[in-house]
């Protein structure tokens, strides 16, 4: 696991926009992997900026997204795939085809069914060369949240009450208005990745990302299983960094790597 630590969410997003040009000019399979949620977003914007100067394009890319709800408003800007579609879809975003991006089906007659075929779908398609991540404050990643099988594939599940008190500020400051399900690909299924980036920006991350990098693996921790992954990048800022302890290690690291 490479670490990144940077005194800015811009410069985070800066790094991580450089890292995901790199990886994507080299990928063998144009796959790319999407998350929502906050953080991603000032890397879309960069990804947006350098399509309109010419520069980078996900033109001949399939995107695959980490997650979505059970039973949200197909028309709710909130769905995933509204919202990524609002990030990266289109001519005047980054030339991602709408019919090249995958969102799990949340408001399918059945949405276990509807996990397994989207599994079922990124293998067909995959390996996903890059998948970006964010982390939330109790370490999971996607919707796996603590407790879950550190090899589970795409599944159904509900989202923990802390979860959506955190989203309930995309859904008018009100819970009951968060959906109570969720379709995410597993931790087997990301763990599936060629290469995964996670950002990670703010103080309330500190916990999670200390437990990424330096606790036990342990479903307490979801994120924690991508100690395990042979190419995970981590950016954080100064205070999602705040309780690491080789952050010596890991500066000098990224200095020596990245001249
Ligand atoms: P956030 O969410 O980027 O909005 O903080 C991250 C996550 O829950 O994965």
């Amino acid at each position: 696991m490479e670490v990144g630590i940077f005194a800015t969410e811009s410069e985070v997003a800066d790094a991580a926009a450089e890292h995901l040009f790199a990886v994507l000019a080299a990928a063998d399979n144009k796959v790319l992997g999407v998350a929502t949620g906050s953080t991603p977003l000032p890397l879309y914007q960069r990804m947006r900026a350098a399509h309109a100067e010419g520069k980078f394009s996900l033109e001949d890319f399939k995107a695959f997204a980490l997650d979505e709800y059970v039973g949200i408003d197909p028309e709710h800007p909130e769905r995933y795939r509204n919202v990524l579609r609002t990030e990266l879809v289109g001519d005047d975003k980054t030339g991602l085809k709408d019919e090249n991006l995958f969102t799990p089906e949340g408001n399918a007659p059945d949405p276990a069914v509807a996990a397994d075929e989207y599994d079922a779908k990124i293998k067909e398609h995959g390996p996903i060369a890059l998948q970006i991540l964010g982390i939330g404050a109790d370490g999971h990643i996607g919707f796996n949240e603590p407790g879950i099988s550190l090899v589970c594939r795409t599944h159904t599940d509900v989202l923990t009450e802390q979860t959506r008190k955190d989203n309930m500020r995309f859904f008018d400051n009100d819970i009951e208005k968060v959906p109570a399900g969720c379709v995410t690909q597993g931790l087997g299924t990301i763990m599936d990745a060629t290469e995964v980036l996670l950002i990670a920006t703010g103080a309330n991350k500190a916990d999670a990302v200390k437990e990424l990098v330096e606790g036990g693996v342990s479903a307490l921790w979801p994120a924690s299983i991508l100690q395990m992954h042979p190419k995970a990048t981590v950016l954080v800022d100064e205070a999602a960094a705040a309780k690491l302890k080789l952050t010596d290690f890991y500066r000098g690291r990224w200095e020596a790597t990245h001249k």
